[in-house]
């Protein structure tokens, strides 16, 4: 292999790391690895392409602004961008904005501004017609967000009809934007009820509410303490008012909620003197916030100011440092995860940090806690930085009493006794034993949760009971549990036991894109499963796919792939498959057949960016109903390109190949053929 082949090899294999990591964060909310080891894959992709610049892809993952939108949603195009902010740390920077946008418009030198908290929640964007509340929908991209109304209207603060008061006519339509978020207050008594029922605890606000917001079922969300204020209007039929003041008081008019801490500052000295005052302030302040928004007030000026990439002039995120505090390390617990990683957890003597109590800190992986030589009954330092979940950054060596021994990784799994080995790719340790009860409980909680079986009745203990009791030992004796082997359990009445073996029984009838999802194949989430499950008509059919087959399934990379086929390789996991079929768990897609007669027929189609109307699965629809195939990447065989706005690299690759390009019009065009 040749330096530069090398080279190409590893950004690839970073990027598509990097993409399924923040798969599992953004879009499933299971993070499989800390911030801290995503961080270090992004800086790591972004020096090399820096030293680089002519291997950048434009659809590495360093280009891209935003969050992935969600399959589980209905998705929603914004009627206008959703925009993002710029970042300034302190005043210096904070006066090159100034600088910036002053040469741009001189009226900005005479401008006032408008500051507000920046909460650290989650954007929505509510539609109301006619006063009435339409449509909630996330930010996604920017461009496509996802609709959760249904979820949204949980939000007991936020009004399903304005004005609140008649004496007001709401604009025939009117889109707002504001920030979804969780109390500290609400978040703590949670989390006590969470201790108090025996659940793990949730470990920060944000992902919390963005959790919350994202539940497919809105009685869940209805269950959460969310919170909400609104800040912009993204559109009206009416005139919006003429400053950023005026308008905060005109959306709080119609009864909607908005934030009553924002300050008006004359001077952007003023302005810097506000964001260093708050910052002292801001823990007492009952939200988390991460900075202060400084808006151009004028809103002739700020339109004016326009856009740089997704970013206004006109306004800039004052950020403050994350928080440190020292506390004191007494444990390190060894936690197995379901596809058996093994990973450290600090337990803390528990310590405040910007008004959230922590107890736990992640110490990311055993690697980390020999290099920074952190040892049990250390004082530490922790960092809670908002957004992320609270780490570990060093211990203080000096505080030492003597009494504090080295840690040594444990070589056997805490819970089965079996060995760990390192995963040569990643700094992740795994327990090998695929029978180990901390797998299979954590294994059996997924199976049964609400986005794969979905059996209810059966929590987290109940899991841990019947693992413990040997009643089951894979996932398949679930279906031959009886009402008499739970009547003995813990709080187990002979109704509620008949609900859940009803209930058991019951989930032999759901789909086989959902029994996908509960196999628990590593890197294969609800939306992988989904697509299997249109490709493949049963397990059988899908347990003979070869990795390269595999690959031709649009976002199924190397990596899941192979990940695919050496799950079906394994002897109990062949035998869970069987078992599942002799329970009579055996579900059947109807995978799109193929027409022989269509439109489209013989002809191969990859798609690219977004499309005006269609979303991706729609256009992937309409394709195979007319006979055509839909591929994942650009080939010398590929018949056509389906090309949307903001397209990747297959684009580029399209045209080195000379591939024809069909937009969304003339691919209806084609069909009509
Ligand atoms: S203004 C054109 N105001 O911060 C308007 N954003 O890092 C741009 N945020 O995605 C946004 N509080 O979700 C604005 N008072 C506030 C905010 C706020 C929180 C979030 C927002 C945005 C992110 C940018």
């Amino acid at each position: 292999m040749t330096k530069d082949t090398a080279l190409i090899h590893e950004l690839d294999a970073l990027r598509q790391k990097i993409n399924y990591h923040s798969y599992l964060y953004n879009t499933l909310d299971t993070p499989e690895i800390s911030d801290y080891e995503y961080d270090q894959l992004f800086n790591r992709l972004k020096e090399l392409e820096a030293l680089h610049p002519e291997l950048i892809t434009p659809d590495s993952p360093t280009q891209r602004i935003g969050s992935k939108v969600s399959e589980k949603f209905r998705k929603v195009r914004h009627p206008a961008p959703i925009l993002s902010l710029a970042n300034g740390f302190g005043p210096q920077e904070t006066i090159e904005w100034y600088e910036r946008i002053a040469k741009v418009d001189s009226r900005v030198k005479t401008c006032d501004f408008l500051l507000e908290p920046k909460l650290d929640g989650l954007t929505v964007v509510l539609h109301y017609e006619n006063g009435l509340l339409v449509l909630g929908a996330t930010r996604g991209d920017g461009l496509v967000g996802e609709d959760i109304t249904d979820n949204i209207k949980t939000i007991a603060s936020v009004p399903l009809r304005i004005p609140l008061k008649a004496d007001l006519q709401a604009p025939e339509k009117i889109i707002f934007r504001g920030e979804a978020f969780i109390t500290k207050t609400d978040f703590e008594k949670l989390n006590q009820e969470n201790e108090e029922k025996g659940l793990k605890p949730y470990l920060n606000p944000r992902n919390t509410a963005a959790g919350s917001l994202r539940q497919l079922d809105p009685a869940v969300t209805a269950s959460r303490p969310l919170k909400l204020y609104l800040y912009q209007i993204v559109s009206s039929s009416d005139p919006i008012p003429a400053s950023q003041e005026a308008i905060l008081e005109y959306i709080a008019g119609f009864g909607l909620p908005v934030n009553p801490s924002h300050w008006k500052a004359k001077t952007i000295q003023e302005a810097i003197e506000i964001c260093q005052e708050q910052g002292q302030n801001r823990y007492a302040w009952d939200y988390d916030a991460d900075g202060i928004v400084i808006k151009v007030n004028d809103q002739s000026l700020f339109e004016d100011l326009g856009v740089v990439g997704k970013d206004p002039r006109g306004a800039l995120a004052y950020k403050y440092p994350g928080q440190e505090v020292e506390t004191t390390l007494l444990d390190i617990q060894v936690n197995v995860g379901r596809t058996g990683v093994v990973t450290p957890l600090a337990l803390l003597e528990p310590v405040n940090i910007g008004g959230v109590v922590v107890k736990q800190a992640t110490l990311h992986n055993f690697d980390f806690i020999e290099e920074k030589d952190i040892r049990v009954g250390d004082r530490v330092l922790v960092k809670r930085a908002g957004e992320v979940i609270p780490y570990i950054i060093a211990s203080l060596p000096e505080k030492r009493t003597g009494s504090q021994e080295t840690y040594i990784p444990p070589e056997t799994c805490p819970s089965c006794g079996a060995p760990v080995e390192k995963d040569p790719e990643m700094v992740a340790w795994y327990c090998i034993n695929s029978s180990c009860p901390a797998q299979l409980s954590r294994n059996i909680e997924h199976f049964v949760s609400r986005s794969a079986m979905d059996i209810v009745g059966l929590g987290g203990q109940i899991v841990q009971q019947l693992v413990d009791a040997e009643l089951i030992k894979s996932a398949a004796d679930l279906y031959s549990l009886e009402v008499s082997d739970l009547v003995g359990l813990e709080k187990f009445g002979p109704k509620k036991a008949q609900n859940v073996i009803d209930a058991i029984q019951a989930s032999k009838n759901q789909s086989l894109a959902r029994l996908i999802t509960a196999l628990c194949i590593r890197g294969v989430g609800e939306v992988a499963a989904e697509k299997l499950s249109k490709t493949y008509q049963n397990l059988d059919q899908f347990s003979k796919a070869s990795p390269e087959e595999l690959q031709q399934i649009e976002g199924i990379g190397e990596i899941v792939a192979d990940d695919i086929v050496s799950w079906f390789r394994e002897w109990d996991n062949q035998q869970l498959l069987q078992n599942f079929k002799k329970a009579g768990l055996w579900p059947e897609s109807l995978p799109a057949e193929e027409k022989t007669n269509g439109s489209l027929t013989g002809l191969s189609f990859v798609i690219t960016g977004t499309l005006p109307n269609l979303t991706r699965e729609q256009a992937e629809d309409l394709i195979k109903e007319h006979g055509g195939k839909v591929l994942s990447s650009v080939s010398k065989k590929t018949s056509y390109l389906l090309l949307g706005e903001n397209p990747g690299s297959k684009y580029t690759k399209a045209l080195e190949l000379g591939i024809p390009i069909l937009d969304e019009a003339s691919l209806k065009d084609l069909l009509q053929k």
